[in-house]
């Protein structure tokens, strides 16, 4: 069930992690809602308790939303299927002919409204979406989500590279990518009460996209001011693609199209050099972390901690369906677990004091600090922490 709080209070137990590391519970607590679905007001029973206030029955708690930083609408039938391949051959075998499924919007229409709904009964209020190529059916996703309520962040997939992309499902040129970008851009800016959904530049990945695209999408997020979003480094063979192709890193080279800044969101990002991750910094970009999916497709976990240490902003995201959990709370634990193998290492023939690396282990309170609070930061999002100024994103654990 979804209720709306607008200009009015909810009395009851508050759990956030407002400081990485730390849970604060605000126990007997009145929040007061403005008519804009912002907190006003953060305070104690004690303080008063306005006329009208919801009272939370005992025992349930009042959590922030989770930010889902990393999901692929389109792939939400294939959930928990497929996973038998890596991800250049998962991607031609099974994905492509999927998402190419959402040229018909009624497809598209049954499936995001189902994805939706699921999520936000799975407490996922914010979600940073990957759509398909396909122009209407994106902007389809981006009407489901703000008639559900849910605050989506969209984008059209780019894929115009005809040597990675099958004939029945990219863009065929450059330039019709960029208009088509453009074109759902505006569309989501002019929705009537769009005061949630969010437009996203979206080149699918490197290998995905030519030259040209990425700079027009480039020049694009920089005129526009939107959102970007791109998988980054995820494994052997994507890592492997562009430095066989520019000569330097994803990283650099996103950077060199104009593709990495303050809204920019990485997928992956698990073979981040450390001048990438310097870069990924300076431009305060950050980065999805995707535990479960890394998996299957990354061939390596993703040194968190040490992009923590870094000050780099970090989310997690469920990357629906290379990770085959549409719940944030899953991906908590499995960003738990991932680490927590990290540390130790994993080959038992490997003497135990050359095993791991130590100082990688990630706490629940921190994975869930990440999963509202990183979510939100990365975005450049008022999300995930019950503080005036704050959107009033949350959900209710019986
Ligand atoms: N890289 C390019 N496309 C995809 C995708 O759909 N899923 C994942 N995990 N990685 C990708
Ligand atoms: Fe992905």
């Amino acid at each position: 069930m979804r209720v709306s709080l607008r200009g009015r209070a909810l009395r009851g137990d508050f759990v956030h992690a407002p400081v990485r590391g730390d849970i604060e519970v605000l126990r007997d607590h009145v929040i007061r809602v403005g008519e804009d679905g912002m907190i006003a007001s953060v305070r104690p029973v004690a303080d008063g308790v306005p006329e009208g206030t919801v009272q939370m029955p005992a025992g349930h708690l009042v959590l922030p939303g989770f930010v889902d930083l990393h999901i692929h609408a389109p792939q939400y039938p294939q959930l928990g299927l497929a996973l038998d391949e890596p991800l250049e051959v998962w991607l031609g075998k099974y994905t492509f002919p999927l998402e190419s499924k959402y040229a018909d919007l009624d497809f598209a229409r049954e499936a995001y409204g189902t994805l939706v709904r699921d999520l936000l009964a799975g407490g996922t209020t914010t979600a940073l979406y990957f759509a398909t190529v396909h122009r209407e059916a994106t902007q389809l996703l981006a009407e489901i989500c703000l008639e559900q309520g849910q605050r989506g962040l969209v984008g059209k997939v780019v894929m115009d590279n005809h040597e990675t992309s099958p004939d029945y499902y990219r863009d065929e040129t450059a330039a019709d990518a960029v208009a088509d970008t453009r074109a759902v851009i505006d569309h989501i800016r002019a929705l009537p009460g769009n005061d949630r959904v969010l437009p996203v530049v979206t080149p699918r990945f490197i290998p995905s996209c030519t030259d040209e695209a990425l700079a027009g999408l480039g020049a694009l997020a920089r005129e526009c001011g939107c959102h970007v979003q791109t998988h980054c480094s995820e494994s052997d063979w994507a890592h492997g693609y562009a430095l066989e192709r520019y000569g330097h890193t994803d990283t650099a080279a996103l950077d060199g199209f104009g593709l990495l800044t303050r809204k920019t969101v990485l997928a992956h990002s698990v073979f981040l050099t450390d001048p990438d991750m310097a870069m990924v910094r300076e431009a305060g970009a950050g980065v999805a972390h995707c535990a479960l999916s890394n998996m299957y497709f990354a061939n390596a976990v993703f040194p968190l901690r040490r992009a923590l240490e870094k000050d780099v902003h970090v989310g997690l995201g469920t990357d629906i369906s290379g990770g085959p959990s549409s719940s944030m709370f899953e991906a908590c634990r499995t960003t738990v677990q991932a680490s927590r193998l990290l540390e130790t290492g994993v080959d038992p023939n490997v003497p135990r004091e050359t095993r791991g690396h130590s100082g990688a282990t990630i706490d629940m309170k921190t994975a869930f600090h990440l999963a509202t609070v990183g979510g939100g930061k990365a975005l450049e999002l008022p999300v995930g922490i019950f503080r005036p100024g704050f959107h009033f994103d949350a959900i209710v654990v019986d």
